[in-house]
Protein backbone atom coordinates (compact mmCIF):
# COMPACT_ATOMS: atom_id res chain seq x y z
CA UNK A 1 0.00 0.00 0.00
CA UNK A 2 1.06 3.62 -0.39
CA UNK A 3 0.38 6.51 1.65
CA UNK A 4 1.45 10.21 1.53
CA UNK A 5 2.94 11.82 4.14
CA UNK A 6 2.44 15.07 3.63
CA UNK A 7 3.95 18.44 5.11
CA UNK A 8 2.49 22.41 5.19
CA UNK A 9 3.92 25.44 5.50
CA UNK A 10 7.26 26.07 7.09
CA UNK A 11 8.01 22.58 7.93
CA UNK A 12 10.77 22.44 5.40
CA UNK A 13 12.84 23.84 8.11
CA UNK A 14 12.15 21.04 10.46
CA UNK A 15 15.65 20.42 12.54
CA UNK A 16 16.41 24.16 12.48
CA UNK A 17 12.92 25.56 12.90
CA UNK A 18 12.42 26.33 16.94
CA UNK A 19 14.14 22.72 17.81
CA UNK A 20 12.78 23.55 21.96
CA UNK A 21 9.26 22.79 20.40
CA UNK A 22 9.77 20.43 17.44
CA UNK A 23 13.10 18.72 18.19
CA UNK A 24 16.22 18.57 16.31
CA UNK A 25 15.68 15.80 13.81
CA UNK A 26 15.00 16.51 9.86
CA UNK A 27 12.10 15.11 7.84
CA UNK A 28 14.80 12.97 5.70
CA UNK A 29 15.87 11.42 8.87
CA UNK A 30 12.02 10.54 9.90
CA UNK A 31 11.20 9.31 7.09
CA UNK A 32 14.23 7.26 6.66
CA UNK A 33 13.11 5.33 10.00
CA UNK A 34 9.60 5.13 9.37
CA UNK A 35 10.70 4.14 5.71
CA UNK A 36 12.73 0.41 8.27
CA UNK A 37 9.68 0.29 10.61
CA UNK A 38 7.19 0.08 7.68
CA UNK A 39 8.92 -2.17 5.04
CA UNK A 40 5.82 -2.95 3.71
CA UNK A 41 4.57 0.51 3.00
CA UNK A 42 5.45 2.97 0.18
CA UNK A 43 5.42 5.84 1.87
CA UNK A 44 5.57 8.91 -0.07
CA UNK A 45 6.56 12.48 1.25
CA UNK A 46 5.63 16.09 -0.07
CA UNK A 47 5.98 19.77 1.59
CA UNK A 48 4.68 22.75 0.34
CA UNK A 49 4.62 25.91 2.17
CA UNK A 50 1.88 26.97 -0.65
CA UNK A 51 -2.33 26.40 0.34
CA UNK A 52 -3.21 25.52 -3.65
CA UNK A 53 -0.23 23.68 -4.18
CA UNK A 54 -1.07 21.08 -0.99
CA UNK A 55 -4.58 21.33 -2.29
CA UNK A 56 -3.68 20.12 -6.01
CA UNK A 57 -1.10 17.40 -3.96
CA UNK A 58 -4.15 15.88 -2.34
CA UNK A 59 -6.49 15.51 -4.79
CA UNK A 60 -4.13 13.98 -7.41
CA UNK A 61 -3.24 12.11 -4.20
CA UNK A 62 -6.65 10.56 -3.65
CA UNK A 63 -7.15 10.61 -7.45
CA UNK A 64 -4.19 8.11 -7.85
CA UNK A 65 -3.66 4.80 -5.85
CA UNK A 66 -2.91 6.03 -2.46
CA UNK A 67 -4.15 4.58 0.41
CA UNK A 68 -4.18 7.37 2.85
CA UNK A 69 -2.68 10.74 3.26
CA UNK A 70 -0.87 11.99 6.84
CA UNK A 71 -1.27 15.75 6.69
CA UNK A 72 0.56 17.86 8.55
CA UNK A 73 -0.71 21.21 7.16
CA UNK A 74 1.31 23.26 9.89
CA UNK A 75 -0.09 27.15 10.54
CA UNK A 76 -3.02 26.09 7.57
CA UNK A 77 -4.69 23.93 9.90
CA UNK A 78 -5.77 26.95 12.30
CA UNK A 79 -6.74 29.20 8.68
CA UNK A 80 -7.57 27.10 5.76
CA UNK A 81 -11.58 26.68 5.19
CA UNK A 82 -9.97 25.44 1.43
CA UNK A 83 -7.81 23.06 3.03
CA UNK A 84 -11.34 21.51 4.64
CA UNK A 85 -13.15 21.48 1.61
CA UNK A 86 -10.31 19.90 0.10
CA UNK A 87 -10.26 17.08 2.52
CA UNK A 88 -13.67 16.84 2.14
CA UNK A 89 -13.81 16.14 -0.99
CA UNK A 90 -11.05 13.26 -0.80
CA UNK A 91 -12.12 9.66 -1.19
CA UNK A 92 -9.11 8.57 0.78
CA UNK A 93 -8.92 8.69 4.75
CA UNK A 94 -6.60 12.27 6.16
CA UNK A 95 -5.07 11.85 9.29
CA UNK A 96 -4.37 15.43 10.77
CA UNK A 97 -0.67 15.75 12.51
CA UNK A 98 1.01 17.80 14.74
CA UNK A 99 4.83 17.52 16.11
CA UNK A 100 3.66 19.59 18.83
CA UNK A 101 0.23 19.37 21.51
CA UNK A 102 -0.79 22.45 19.85
CA UNK A 103 -3.77 22.46 22.80
CA UNK A 104 -0.96 22.95 25.01
CA UNK A 105 0.42 26.04 23.20
CA UNK A 106 -1.39 29.70 22.14
CA UNK A 107 -4.70 30.21 21.66
CA UNK A 108 -4.72 30.52 18.25
CA UNK A 109 -3.41 27.05 18.13
CA UNK A 110 -5.94 25.36 19.62
CA UNK A 111 -8.79 25.53 16.87
CA UNK A 112 -8.40 23.14 13.31
CA UNK A 113 -10.56 24.51 10.68
CA UNK A 114 -9.71 21.03 9.42
CA UNK A 115 -9.99 18.31 11.83
CA UNK A 116 -13.84 17.86 11.24
CA UNK A 117 -12.64 15.98 7.99
CA UNK A 118 -10.16 14.28 8.80
CA UNK A 119 -10.12 10.80 9.99
CA UNK A 120 -8.39 11.26 13.05
CA UNK A 121 -5.75 12.93 14.85
CA UNK A 122 -2.44 12.67 16.46
CA UNK A 123 -0.72 15.65 18.06
CA UNK A 124 2.09 15.77 20.87
CA UNK A 125 4.58 13.06 20.33
CA UNK A 126 7.30 14.60 17.87
CA UNK A 127 8.50 12.48 14.65
CA UNK A 128 6.49 9.74 16.32
CA UNK A 129 3.06 11.22 15.70
CA UNK A 130 4.04 10.77 12.03
CA UNK A 131 4.72 7.08 13.11
CA UNK A 132 1.57 6.42 14.87
CA UNK A 133 -0.60 8.30 11.79
CA UNK A 134 0.97 5.82 9.46
CA UNK A 135 0.11 2.77 11.57
CA UNK A 136 -3.48 3.74 12.42
CA UNK A 137 -3.66 4.08 8.23
CA UNK A 138 -2.25 0.64 7.49
CA UNK A 139 -4.39 -0.70 10.53
CA UNK A 140 -7.46 1.08 8.91
CA UNK A 141 -6.49 -0.77 5.38
CA UNK A 142 -6.33 -4.46 7.21
CA UNK A 143 -9.70 -3.83 8.64
CA UNK A 144 -11.21 -3.00 5.48
C1 LIG B 1 2.39 22.27 13.86
C2 LIG B 1 1.61 23.16 14.82
C3 LIG B 1 1.09 24.40 14.11
O1 LIG B 1 0.38 25.22 15.02
C4 LIG B 1 2.26 25.19 13.56
O2 LIG B 1 1.78 26.33 12.85
C5 LIG B 1 3.17 24.38 12.72
C6 LIG B 1 3.52 23.04 13.17
C7 LIG B 1 3.03 21.06 14.57
O3 LIG B 1 3.45 20.14 13.88
O4 LIG B 1 3.13 21.04 15.80
O5 LIG B 1 3.68 24.83 11.71
O6 LIG B 1 1.49 21.77 12.87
Amino acid sequence: MKILILNGPNLNRLGKREPDIYGSATMEECLATLRTDFPNVELEYAQSNHEGELIDIMQQASDGDMAGIVLNAGAYTHTSVALLDCIRSLSIPVVEVHLSNVHAREDFRHKSLISSACKGIVAGFGMNSYRLAVEALVRLAAAK
